[in-house]
């Protein structure tokens, strides 16, 4: 039986990349997934195809999460199609390094809506369904290892990542009276889209892999082992921390 059987979760930013391999390996341990996409519902609707016919239960939802009546709108379509909510992934996110002198008002905007104020009210729609459904429940934000690593022409998204991490640890205190956990993931460097210019360049992944103790690219399932099991009852006693997968990025030291 598979580590998360009767549970229900949503995954937003569900279609590409991180998200993507996020949603396989919840369906793979017996959940029920809502996937949200934004754009690419052709990819969404393959990935939720192959986990119903491989006998699972799958759910899609096309949502914006930096507008609050989406993410509501997702809660809700999740509990009519399965039920109930255990499980909320804020996955999605966006990137758009600039230096700092050239951000426009708009990239501002854009990354701080999507990579923290979406994860935000996502979180309050689903913890208004956990405490109807008489409490219990987790949460795992995909943050970064940029929460609390800076990074030099990119201060928006360094901002908002920053943010998730004061979030999952005030929240963390705030809903554990009803028992619900919240808990972010830091992923390193991963290999998907929002990583594609710098990993199609040889320099820049040779540099970005000098400072990567375990010289290697991550795997969105490198990041989904972890959620499963964060997101599992193995898992009840963790809350308001944050779990870097990212090959010893955030601890390297240089070399001798
Ligand atoms: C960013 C990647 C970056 C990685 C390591 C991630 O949060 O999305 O672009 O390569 O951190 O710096």
């Amino acid at each position: 039986m598979g580590l998360l059987q009767g549970k229900v979760a949503i995954v937003t930013g569900g279609s590409l990349g991180i998200g993507a391999g996020i949603v396989h390996r919840l369906a793979a341990e017996g959940a029920a997934v809502a996937l949200d996409f934004h754009t690419h519902r052709d990819a969404a609707d393959a990935i939720a195809n192959a986990i119903t016919g491989a006998g699972g239960r799958a759910l899609v939802v096309q949502a914006d999460v930096s507008l609050p009546a989406d993410t509501q709108r997702l809660v809700s379509a999740t509990v009519n199609a399965f039920g109930r909510l255990d499980i909320l992934v804020n996955n999605a996110g966006i990137e758009q390094p600039t230096p700092f002198a050239n951000v426009t008002e708009d990239q501002w905007d854009r990354q701080i809506a999507v990579d923290l104020k979406g994860p935000f009210f996502a979180t309050q729609a689903a913890f208004r369904q956990f405490v109807a459904q008489g409490g219990g429940g987790c949460v795992i934000n995909i943050s970064s290892v940029h929460e609390e690593l800076p990074m030099v022409g990119n201060s928006v998204y360094c901002a908002a990542k920053g943010g998730l991490r004061m979030l999952a640890r005030t929240l963390a205190n705030e809903l554990a009276a009803n028992n619900v956990r919240i808990v972010n993931v830091g992923p390193g460097a991963i290999a998907t889209p929002i990583n594609a210019t710098t990993l199609a360049d040889p320099a820049k992944t040779q540099a970005l892999l000098a400072e990567i103790p375990l010289r290697r690219i991550g795997q969105p399932t490198d990041i989904a082992n972890a959620v499963v099991w964060l997101a599992s009852d193995q898992a009840s006693y963790i809350t308001g921390t944050t779990l870097f997968v990212d090959g010893g990025l955030m601890i390297y030291a240089g070399s001798l």
